[in-house]
Order: structure tokens, then C-alpha cells, then sequence
């Protein structure tokens, strides 16, 4: 009989949630590791009905029905396997292949695929312990790595000359290309990665599919990674979830963090169900595979800017995952580096705390909303407005999105409204300098010599013209200088204040946020602001 590629099929057990597929026709509760419901086989009253989203499969107690995601649409809808598949397509939103079956050769070719991802790391892990590996293997004790952990991981060492071709020189070079480990060159087969601390990456089965190296002299870039092959699709492929799987549903979540060594450091302290995507960037296929299990995940990015950028991007992509019942948080690693520093320099502890202190996905999507657009403005508000209701719209539990609108609807007008209010509260007077003030800065300067030495460019700065027959202040001379300091505030926060206009302006009209320079622009107005408060509170007194 013609098949279906087998993974295709497994494609669409991968993207598709049985419990989803099962609830379109069966209401299920969750009780336990299982989902309970009446059998649509047989006639019942009571739950005799269970799914297990883990292993992907239902099975009934009462009249002994058995069966997956297929046999269940089969079943259900009384249509063949191929109807099945097409109606399961469509759900997940992919395209039906064609129909082929796996030939022979194809089977091989995948077996002496895997036979020489293999063998080949038995080589990079031997030579990782020999000469030629002695500075990979310095550097991957300095960071951490017990022999335990090199052994679990099979890490190992790429040395710099064409060791996969020179010993697999009994396979044709085109099996070996077909790995991504080899390439052919103007002078014949040589190794992609050479010179490099090794990391395998395995599929779901514990087979390794490719690798990723990293570099040991500092050049760029750091990590190199097979390049897509038949059974390498990096778009696919979550690092660490062959070791994570069992975890990831035993602890019921899963934690994604940015690098590999950040994804085994976190698995060999106290967070086994840890995983990395490879490279930076998160998709959905890595999103669908952790939603089998669970879908409560921790995003675990770095502090940083790019961290940021990941996380907006990670939320974007989980919306249409969001069930009711789902967990979906943000942590950002604070006092180090990434996951892997915070560990080796703090300990578990530190990162525990990093992980139970995230942030949840509705709370973070409204920080960054209000941190990326400019909610003081009628049109930041308004672009904020749209990016939410886009999120949103994401979602696709009908009920659950109508929550989560009305939960942003209360923050919009408690928030927003309140920020407007304040916005238009002066705090402190910022007057143009009057004539007032500029006769009390010209008696001052009449009066005391060192305030006029100590502020002379300020002074200049007014292009106040400064003649001989004022008179002097009645001010003493320390209130003389408040006075000289607190103008200079004054001036100082009036100028950051057409700054941020401007910006405000240019983003505005080019739709860009700008949001670093508005908020470092924002906390020096703060500081002076802060600082002209204590000096007039100093006044009063
Ligand atoms: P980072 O630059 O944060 O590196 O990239 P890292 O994980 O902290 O690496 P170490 O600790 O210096 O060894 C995060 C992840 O992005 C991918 C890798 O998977 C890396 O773990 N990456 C990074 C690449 O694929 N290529 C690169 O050049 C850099
Ligand atoms: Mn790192």
C-alpha cells in the first residue's frame, strides 16, 4: 500500500494536540496525568473515556477502543486514512505532500546517515581526550564540564584538519556530504567543522542528526551548525529535548533558554527540563513540540537587548498556543550574563529565583507594550492599541481572548487615563527666564564674585547682559547659588523636554520607537527634576 512518509504523519502528531483534536467532539477534564471523557465509541454516562496527550494516544476502559490522532479522526468521522490525514492538514494548517513511500534506498541512505553522524562523534569525543583536543578540553572544564557531563553529551573535539573525510575514506564522499559534515571543495572533500568544541544534536529518538561547534580561538562565528540536511531541519530541532522530554512532563513545564551550554548547565543543575532552540530565533515548530507535553513553558532570555527582542518574538509566537489553563511566563537573567554565568558565579538558588520571579505572558506583553510605544501620546496609544489587539486576536479560545481583552481594557483606562492626568500636572514651574528672574541673576552676579567665577559659562550661556549699575541681592549667598543651580536645572530639564518632543516627533511620523533614547532622555528628567524638588524643598525650609 502507498504510504504516507512517516513523517509527515509524525509531522501532524507533532503540531497537533491530541486533547484538541479529541475536544472538538468530546468534552474532556483533566484529572491526573490524563484527560477523561464519555466514549463516542460506545453509549456511557460515566467517563470511561481517557486521553494522554504525552504519549499521544486514547484508550477507553469501558469498551476497549484504542487508538492516535488519526485513528481517532478516522474513527469519529468514518473516513479513510487518507481523508483523515487531509482533515488533520488542515487543522495544523499544512499542506498535504505527496503520496511516496519510503524506498528502500531512502531507508538506507537514513540509516548510514545516522551510522556516520555517529561514528563521527565517537571520533570527536576520543580526540576531545587527546593531544590534539587538550586546549577544547581546557576550555570546556573551565567552563564547568565535569568528564560526567562530556560523556552525557558526547562533546567532543573537530581537529583542524579533515579528519571526517580522511577516515571515512571507505564511503562514498556524496553519503558524507549528505550529513552536512563534509563538503566538497576545488581540491576535493573536506570537513565543515574544523577546529571546534563539538555538541551533537539529537532527534527526538536520541539519534544524532548534527552538530553545532563552537569556535576556540575567538573567531567569528562562535557557533557554527550543521546546515539543513534530510534529517536535520534546524527550524525543527530544539536542543536538549532528547534529555528534557521525560522532565519537561514530569515537572510539567519547559524552560527555553538562548544557548546550548546554557540549555546542559541548566539540565545538569536542577532544571532537567530545560531546552535551547538552535541559533536565536524561536519557531513555532519548536513552540508546537514543547506544547505536546505541557503548555507551560519559561522563556529564560538574557538580559540584554537581544534577549528582549527574543522574548517579544516568543510571545508572538505562543499566543495561538494559549489554553486556559496554560502557564506561559518570561524571565530575564539580571547580574550575569545568560543562564550558564549566573549558574557557575551564583549557584542554583540564584537562578531559581531568576525562574520563579517571571514574569507572566499577559503582564509581559503589557510591560513591553507600554516600554515600546509611546502610551503619552494619543498616537503611541493608538499604535499600542493595534499591536495588542493583534496579540490577541492570536489567541483562539474564543472565551479566553474575550478575557484577555477585557483584562487589557481595565489596564488601558486605569493606566493610561491616570498617566494622562499626571502628564499634564506640572511638577515644577519651568518658566522661560523672566524679567524677574533675570534681574535677581544679574544682582547676583552683582554681589557675589565667586558665584559668577563658579557658573561663568551658565551665566554666559543666558546672554543676559550684564551692567555695572544693578543692585546687590538681599539673598544670602548660599540661597544666591540655589537659586543660580536651580535656573540651571530648570534650563537643563526644558531642554531635555524639546529632546524628547523631537523624538517623540521623528517616531511618530516615521512609526519607529525609539524607546532606549526616550527612556535614558526620561530618567535624566527624572534626576533633575529630583534634584531641582530637594534643592526648592531646601528653600522652603
Ligand atoms: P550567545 O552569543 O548568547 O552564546 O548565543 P552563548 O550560548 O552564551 O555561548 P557561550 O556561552 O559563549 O559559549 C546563543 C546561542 O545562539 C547560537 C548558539 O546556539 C548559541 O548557543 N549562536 C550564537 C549561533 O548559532 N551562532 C553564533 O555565531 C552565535
Ligand atoms: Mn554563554
Amino acid at each position: 500500500m502507498a504510504k504516507y512518509d512517516n513523517s509527515f504523519t509524525d509531522e501532524l502528531r507533532q503540531r497537533l494536540s491530541l486533547v484538541d483534536v479529541i475536544s472538538r467532539r468530546v468534552p474532556l477534564v483533566k484529572k491526573g496525568q490524563n484527560y477523561w471523557g464519555c466514549c463516542p465509541f460506545h453509549n456511557e454516562k460515566t467517563p470511561s473515556f481517557s486521553v494522554n496527550e504525552e504519549k499521544g494516544f486514547y484508550h477507553c476502559f469501558g469498551c476497549g477502543e484504542h487508538g492516535d490522532i488519526i485513528s481517532f479522526t478516522m474513527k469519529s468521522q468514518n473516513v479513510d486514512f487518507k481523508e483523515a490525514i487531509k482533515e488533520l492538514a488542515d487543522m495544523a494548517g499544512i499542506k498535504m505532500p505527496e503520496i511516496k513511500q519510503k524506498s528502500q534506498a531512502q531507508i538506507e541512505a537514513e540509516e548510514n546517515y545516522i551510522k556516520i553522524t555517529d561514528d563521527a562523534a565517537k571520533i570527536y569525543q576520543d580526540l576531545l581526550y587527546q593531544d590534539s583536543g587538550k586546549i577544547a578540553l581546557e576550555y570546556i572544564k573551565k567552563r564547568g564540564f565535569t568528564d560526567e557531563m562530556i560523556k552525557k553529551y558526547r562533546i567532543g573535539y573537530a581537529p583542524k584538519n579533515n579528519i571526517i573525510s580522511a577516515r571515512f575514506n571507505n564511503i562514498k564522499p556524496d553519503k558524507l556530504v549528505a550529513t552536512g559534515l563534509v563538503r566538497i571543495g576545488n581540491y576535493g572533500p573536506y570537513d565543515f567543522f574544523r577546529d571546534k568544541l563539538m555538541f551533537p544534536i539529537c532527534n527526538a529518538h536520541n539519534q544524532i542528526v548534527a552538530f553545532s561547534g563552537r569556535s576556540l580561538d575567538g573567531s567569528e562565528p562562535k557557533y557554527i551548525n550543521t546546515t539543513d540536511t534530510e534529517l536535520f531541519h534546524k527550524k525543527q530541532t530544539i536542543f536538549g529535548f532528547n534529555f528534557a522530554r521525560d522532565a519537561i512532563h514530569k515537572n510539567n513545564r519547559s524552560i527555553v533558554v538562548e544557548g546550548q551550554i546554557d540549555a546542559i548547565q541548566m539540565q545538569t543543575h536542577g532544571f532537567p527540563e530545560t531546552v535551547a532552540p538552535l541559533g536565536t530565533a524561536l519557531t513555532e515548530d519548536h513552540i508546537a513540540i514543547l506544547c505536546k507535553s505541557n503548555r507551560n513553558i519559561i522563556f529564560c532570555f538574557d538580559g540584554d537587548n537581544a534577549g528582549q527582542k527574543a522574548a517579544i518574538r516568543a510571545c508572538t509566537l505562543v499566543l495561538p498556543f494559549l489554553r486556559e489553563n496554560s502557564d506561559v511566563k518570561f524571565a530575564f537573567v539580571t547580574g550575569g550574563k545568560d543562564p550558564d554565568e549566573i549558574l557557575k558565579n551564583q549557584g542554583e538558588a540564584a537562578m531559581k529565583k531568576i525562574i520563579d520571579n517571571a514574569t507572566p505572558l499577559i503582564d509581559f506583553l503589557w510591560e513591553s507594550v507600554n516600554k515600546n510605544y509611546l502610551v503619552n501620546t494619543p498616537g503611541g496609544r493608538t499604535s499600542a492599541e493595534k499591536y495588542l489587539k493583534d496579540c490577541i486576536s492570536k489567541i483562539q479560545d474564543k472565551i479566553f481572548q474575550n478575557e484577555i481583552n477585557e483584562e487589557y481594557n481595565s489596564r488601558k483606562f486605569n493606566q493610561w487615563h491616570k498617566w494622562k492626568k499626571q502628564e499634564y500636572k506640572p511638577e515644577v514651574e519651568l518658566p522661560d527666564i523672566d524679567i524677574m528672574t533675570v534681574n535677581v541673576v544679574k544682582e547676583i552676579v552683582q554681589t557675589y564674585p565667586e558665584i559668577t567665577e563658579k557658573y561663568l559659562d551658565f551665566l554666559t550661556s543666558l546672554n543676559i547682559s550684564f551692567e555695572n549699575d544693578v543692585k546687590k541681592t538681599d539673598l544670602s549667598l548660599e540661597n544666591a547659588e540655589k537659586f543660580i543651580v536651580s535656573l540651571k536645572l530648570q534650563r537643563y530639564i526644558k531642554k531635555l523636554e524639546q529632546e524628547k518632543q523631537e523624538i517623540i516627533n521623528e517616531s511618530l511620523k516615521n512609526n519607529t520607537s525609539n524607546t532606549d533614547i526616550l527612556n535614558e532622555i526620561n530618567n535624566k528628567i527624572n534626576d533633575a527634576n529630583n534634584k531641582l524638588e530637594n534643592l526648592l524643598d531646601m528653600n522652603n525650609k
